[in-house]
C-alpha cells in the first residue's frame, strides 16, 4: 500500500476497538486498543497490558509494535488508537517514540472524526531516532 492509497480509517478504528476486548486493565479500568496498517497493507493490533507494579504497564502501542515484529516487521503507515468507547486517544509520550522507530515522521495518527489525521512528526517534533545513533557515535 503506497502512501497515496486511501487509508482504511474506518477499519483501523473498528479493529482498534475490537482489540480493546483483549486489554488487561484491572488497575486503571481504561481499556486501550490500537490497530495500524503497514506500507505493504498488513494490519497489526495491540492492547494495553497493566501490571501490579504500575510503571511496568505496556501500552497498546507497545503491544502493536510487538505484533509488527511477530508478523515480519515493516513500516507503519497509519494507526488508530482508541479507548473502550471507540474514540481515538492521544498516544502517550513514550509511545510516540516507540511508534517513531517503526513509522517515522510520516506515520499518520487517527485524530478523530472530521479532523485530519496527524503526522507523527507533529506529535513528536525533532525526534531522536536511528539516524542520530550513526551521527553521534564517537567510536
Ligand atoms: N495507555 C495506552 O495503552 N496507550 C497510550 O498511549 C496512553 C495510555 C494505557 C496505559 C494504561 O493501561 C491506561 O491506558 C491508563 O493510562
Amino acid at each position: 500500500m503506497s502512501p497515496s492509497t486511501a487509508i482504511p480509517w474506518k477499519e483501523l478504528r473498528e479493529q482498534a476497538r475490537h482489540a480493546t476486548a483483549a486489554s488487561y486493565a484491572p488497575y486503571s479500568h481504561v481499556t486501550v486498543g490500537a490497530c495500524a496498517v503497514t506500507t505493504d497493507g498488513r494490519f497489526v493490533v495491540g492492547a494495553n497490558v497493566e501490571n501490579a507494579s504500575y510503571g511496568l504497564t505496556l501500552c497498546a502501542e507497545c503491544s502493536l509494535v510487538s505484533d509488527l515484529a511477530r508478523v515480519g516487521g515493516g513500516r507503519l503507515l497509519a494507526v488508530s488508537i482508541v479507548a473502550g468507547d471507540g474514540e481515538p486517544i492521544a498516544p502517550c509520550g513514550r509511545c510516540r517514540q516507540v511508534l517513531f522507530e517503526h513509522g517515522g515522521n510520516d506515520l499518520l495518527v487517527d485524530a478523530g472524526d472530521g479532523v485530519a489525521p496527524t503526522p507523527l512528526g507533529h506529535l513528536l517534533p525533532g525526534a531522536f531516532g536511528p539516524v542520530d545513533l550513526d551521527i553521534r557515535k564517537s567510536q
